[in-house]
């Protein structure tokens, strides 16, 4: 099978393409490298510097294509409150304009990097799929158009789509394969991970007065190798089942404390943290159900504890001189 990822020279992106290749899928990607890195696609993959907001990069990006993982997208949530139009003209109609390329060609394979960003303030935790749907911000509310598109247009026109709802993603290729580091990052682990290296000062710390365990806020987080096997049995399932949603996470939360302590201990470096005020629609706790991605497709997260997903990360972030 041949499979396009967009957005494939991304941090996600990079390694479901590893993913796809180890287990012997032809894999092209098509990327316009204004996040990604080109170093980071592996070489066996075709490489197409494009967008997809061009049909012709799209057209050309497909030819023999049996199936699509689309992860090509604005993602800063803070920058789409700034400038929701350059998150609505990507993520929206860049991703319209590849679906209806794929249905001019006859391609019907879709999965969709979706995200936990959908459901917005959690109203009962875990979340699972049916928990309403409400995103507090402009590139959550791009991830759920296309979602309606695809629910209200697509199907019809033949879709058959895999809806992925992602949570933190973090952590590094196991086998230290993917070597450049994120572009900006904005979540919390590539942040410590600078503070840790020295890119960094320090890092701030949103409240540390919620009711949690420690008072820090708790987030999922679902290792990088763990979300692009669940993209490979999406691809695998929907080639004799219908279209479908799910969430990807750990179900299980690490504080922000706890994560500055393992990464303390990990690095060896102080990594010096401020506690600031609580930042507005920061809710306490986020954990996923992913009992739906489990019992559907037979996946399981099993390299997202916190040691792994730290230790992964330090071996790309880590400073030269610490590796002699
Ligand atoms: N990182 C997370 O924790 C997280 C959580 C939920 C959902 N997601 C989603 O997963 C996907 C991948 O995220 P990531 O963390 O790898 O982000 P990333 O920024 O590292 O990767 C996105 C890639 O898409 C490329 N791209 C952007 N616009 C493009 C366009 N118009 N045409 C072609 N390429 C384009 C960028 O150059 C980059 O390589 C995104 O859709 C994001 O919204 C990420």
């Amino acid at each position: 099978m041949k499979i396009l990822v967009t957005g494939g020279a991304g941090y996600i992106g990079s390694h479901v393409v590893l993913e796809l290749l180890d287990q012997g899928y032809e894999v092209v990607v098509l990327d316009d490298l204004s996040m990604g890195a080109k170093e980071n696609v592996d070489d066996r993959a075709a490489f197409i510097l494009g967008s997809i907001l061009s049909r012709a990069d799209n057209e050309i990006a497909l030819k023999g294509v049996d199936a699509v993982i689309h992860m090509a997208a604005f993602k800063a949530a803070g920058e789409s409150v700034e400038n929701p139009e350059k998150y609505t003209r990507n993520n929206v109609d860049g991703t319209l304009t590849l679906l209806n390329t794929m249905v001019d060609l006859g391609i019907h394979k879709f999965v969709f990097s979706s995200s936990a960003a959908v459901y917005g303030e959690p109203q009962y935790l875990p979340i699972d799929e049916k928990h309403p749907v409400n995103p507090i911000n402009p590139y959550g509310e791009t991830k759920l158009k296309i979602e309606y598109q695809l629910e209200k247009e697509f199907i019809s026109k033949g879709i058959c789509f895999a809806t992925l709802r992602y949570f933190n993603a973090a952590g590094y290729d196991i086998n230290g394969r993917v070597r450049i580091p994120e572009n900006e990052p904005n979540n919390l682990l590539p942040v410590v991970m600078e503070a840790a290296n020295g890119s960094r000062n320090m890092i701030e710390i949103f409240g540390d007065d919620y009711e949690t365990r420690d008072g820090t806020g708790v987030r999922d987080y679902i290792h990088v190798t763990d979300l692009a096997k669940a993209h490979i049995l999406a691809v695998h399932y929907l080639r004799s089942h219908p279209s479908f949603t799910v969430n990807l996470g750990s179900d299980v939360g690490y504080s922000v404390t706890e994560i500055l302590d393992t990464a303390r201990k990990i690095t060896e470096k102080p990594i010096p943290a401020n506690i600031s005020a609580r930042r507005a629609g920061d809710p306490p706790k986020l954990v996923a159900s992913s009992e739906k991605a489990k019992s559907l497709l037979g996946w399981k997260a099993e390299h997202s504890d916190l040691e792994t997903l730290i230790s992964t990360m330090w071996d790309i972030y880590r400073p030269a001189e610490a590796l002699v």
